[in-house]
């Protein structure tokens, strides 16, 4: 199947035989060096405007999100968490609106487990059919990114399952619903899985400079399994290193189901476990040039967390687990 998808990169067929997010969109001439590089979700970042290509025209409202988890459940084999850092979960092309759509292109399903199975999680929709190729991760190797892939190891850590399930699961999930990402940007030159590279660098681009361990850390906020904190001292702290209001979600048990929170109407969650950061970009995604912007954009909530003071856990890693 990828040698025939290679084999019509460039030509006219590609439109109708691939699920492109722009059905007959030609693979030549997408010069984002002549290209203004407008911000997402503005006036000019429609595809009847400018080259979806160079701008976001699609998924316009870009997060970037990260986990925190205290195992990976694959210890034994070697997948660890990386000491003192939270962990990539993904990159993901929002609407402008706050919706999202998934799993854009099926000729690029490299997902072995997808969730969920069908491109609207509804039974009606079209089925995404489970990947059972080599992992993701050996698309790396022709490319000679080896110091990616060991970079993806160690910060983009799956649990349950290898690391390269995980990394199959956000590229087709999401990946495939960027403009910029979308394979006639590639050009007629265009190599097999060049645009997966492209995506994985970029993922990791934004994790480098997203430290919500060290943000937190400077505001004294660290994991312990005999302090719990506050929502809004999670808030204070990684908004003023984000510079705008990150969503933070939380596991665990509901305040109000615990001994502590019972006949209380605070039904939060209580366990820290992801931060999600929100921008709008300028030009191609892989451009990095993100602007933050509140998780609150659109009207919705930037948290799951309990309300009450002190009543979140920030918990140590599972000894271990954490190298
Ligand atoms: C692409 O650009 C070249 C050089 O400007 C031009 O000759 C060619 O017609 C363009 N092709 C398309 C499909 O726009
Ligand atoms: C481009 O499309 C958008 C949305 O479909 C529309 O609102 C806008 O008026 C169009 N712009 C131009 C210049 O045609
Ligand atoms: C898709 O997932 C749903 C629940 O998540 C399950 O009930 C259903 O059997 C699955 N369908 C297929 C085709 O695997
Ligand atoms: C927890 O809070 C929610 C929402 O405030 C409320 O609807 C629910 O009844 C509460 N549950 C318990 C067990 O008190
Ligand atoms: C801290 O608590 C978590 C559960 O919340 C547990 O998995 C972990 O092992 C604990 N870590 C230490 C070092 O006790």
């Amino acid at each position: 199947m990828r040698s025939v998808k290679a084999s019509i990169v460039g030509s006219a067929l590609w439109g109708s035989a691939c699920a492109s997010l722009y059905p007959g969109q030609s693979s030549v001439n997408h010069t984002c060096q002549l290209q203004t590089p407008y911000l997402s979700c503005s006036p000019q970042a429609y595809p009847n405007v400018t080259d979806s290509c160079c701008t976001e025209t699609y998924g316009g409202l870009v997060l970037a999100t990260q986990f925190w988890s205290t195992y990976t459940g694959l210890e034994s084999q070697g997948q660890v968490l990386p000491k003192d850092t939270w962990t990539i979960h993904g990159l993901w092309p929002d609407f402008c609106d706050g919706g999202y759509t998934q799993y854009c292109d099926l000729s690029r399903q490299y997902d072995p487990v997808p969730v969920p199975n069908t491109t609207d999680g509804k039974t009606t929709g079209t089925i995404v059919p489970p990947y059972t190729g080599p992992s993701i991760g050996t698309f790396l190797e022709p490319f000679g990114k080896f110091d990616l892939l060991a970079y993806m190891n160690k910060y983009w850590v799956n649990q349950g399952a290898p690391n390269g399930d995980f990394w199959g699961h956000e590229f087709s999930k999401h990946a495939t619903c960027f403009s910029t990402f979308d394979l006639p940007c590639y050009g007629p030159k265009y190599k097999e899985h060049s645009e997966v590279i492209d995506f994985f660098e970029t993922t990791v681009a934004y994790h480098e400079i997203l430290p919500t361990w060290g943000w937190l850390a400077a505001a004294s906020i660290h994991p312990s399994n005999s302090t719990s904190y506050s929502l809004t001292q999670f808030q204070t702290a990684l908004k003023s290193g984000f510079g705008a209001m990150p969503y933070i979600g939380c596991a665990g048990p509901r305040y109000n189901e615990t001994e502590a929170g019972r006949g209380t109407m605070d039904n939060g969650r209580t366990v820290l476990s992801e931060a999600w950061y929100y921008y709008h970009v300028y030009g191609r995604v892989q451009g990095r040039q993100g602007l933050p912007v509140d998780a609150s954009i659109n009207g919705g909530g930037v948290s799951n967390c309990a309300k009450a003071e002190g009543v979140v856990r920030y918990p140590l890693r599972t000894v271990g687990s954490e190298v």
